[in-house]
């Protein structure tokens, strides 16, 4: 097969069949979802603490490496997109260490990193030719991602699902241009195929999207939680700091189910927080503003073929109407 190793961060964009990168999502993304993802030709990708226990994510990544094997063996011309691992870098996540070093082993193509800038992943990645893209919310973290030497920047902005910006992607898109001419990827919202162009008009390379693919056959979301997107609409989701501290985008009838009032919140309570208060991806589920244009329950790989006319259309719509 073909190495998924790039030969710059840049040609990221044209080895793809739509420029999507499916975003990492706690307890949702698996190697069926990656699988399908990067076999229908966009970037699949599992944040590493999804491998439970940690060795666990060595078989991840066989798994996923045999099946991209396969799916080019019985079709060689077939667009097949290299992968990601997201990795949480602080203190707080003790695999970090041995999760890198699974991802090195592996020479896993794309390393997705949160939180803190990654300087140590950056090294290490770059050594065997992976890329880094760093998730942000602010320019103050855009930059301190670029001075750890990231080849990609995230931009995750107001309206996405999980731990989301609060800023426009209009201004947090400008700002970051104007200091980095590397990758950069917008996340927010974006279900469907004209928000993927609307991300390349205002500037960056690849659109980021979750919450679309919650609702797909392969992803290990819980059957309700898939439900609930295909049911809701924008106003259905709060963003609030409750649940973790920092502020997120979570479903508004999970929180009901789980007893709670989602319009009537109370302040952090600490000991409502440790004991008795339902945990947050597991009983309250995160999901963006985009919701609405969430119809249906598909296969990854419907999701990507609607994706890739969608985008053909809006491009097609734009260059007809100038
Ligand atoms: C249920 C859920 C879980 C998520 N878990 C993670 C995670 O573990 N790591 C991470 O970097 N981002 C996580 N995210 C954020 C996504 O990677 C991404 O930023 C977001 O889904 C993009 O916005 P969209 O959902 O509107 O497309 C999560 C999002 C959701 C909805």
């Amino acid at each position: 097969m073909t190495d998924l190793l790039l030969t710059s961060p840049a040609s990221l964009p044209g080895r793809l069949r739509v420029p999507v990168i499916a975003s990492p999502m706690f307890l949702v993304s698996n190697p069926a979802l990656v699988i399908a993802q990067c076999c229908a030709g966009i970037v699949g990708s599992f944040p590493a603490l999804n491998a439970r226990p940690q060795e666990e994510l060595g078989n991840w990544l066989t798994q996923i490496e045999t099946a991209l094997q396969a799916c080019h063996a019985a079709e060689p011309d077939r667009i097949i997109a290299p992968y990601a691992v997201n990795l949480i870098v602080h203190q707080s996540n003790t695999r970090l260490q041995d999760d890198l070093a699974t991802c090195v082993k592996h020479r896993v193509p794309i390393v997705i990193t949160s939180l803190h800038a990654p300087d140590l992943v950056v090294e290490k990645v770059h050594a065997y030719g992976g890329i880094v893209l760093h998730d942000v919310t602010t320019l103050r973290h855009a930059r301190k991602a670029i001075a750890a030497g990231v080849d990609g920047l995230i931009l995750v902005c107001a309206g996405a699902g999980g731990h989301a910006g609060a800023l426009s992607p209009f201004a947090l898109a400008a700002e970051v241009r104007a200091i980095f001419d590397g990758l950069l990827v917008l996340a927010g919202s974006i279900s469907n195929g004209a928000g993927v162009l609307a991300a390349q008009v205002m500037g960056c390379d690849l659109a980021y999207m979750g919450t679309r693919f919650i609702a797909s056959e392969e992803s290990a979301a819980q059957p309700l939680h898939k439900q609930m997107i295909v049911d809701g609409s924008a106003a259905d989701i709060i963003y609030t700091p409750y649940f973790s501290g920092v502020p997120g985008n979570y479903l508004k009838p999970s929180i009901r189910a789980a007893g709670l009032d989602p319009d009537n919140l109370q302040p952090q309570d600490k000991s409502a927080a440790d004991f008795g208060k339902p945990k947050r991806w597991k009983d309250i589920w995160g999901s963006g503003h985009g919701i609405g244009a969430i119809r249906d329950i598909l296969p990854a790989a419907e999701i990507v073929r609607q994706l890739a006319e969608q985008y053909a259309q809006a491009r097609a719509r734009v260059g007809a109407s100038l």
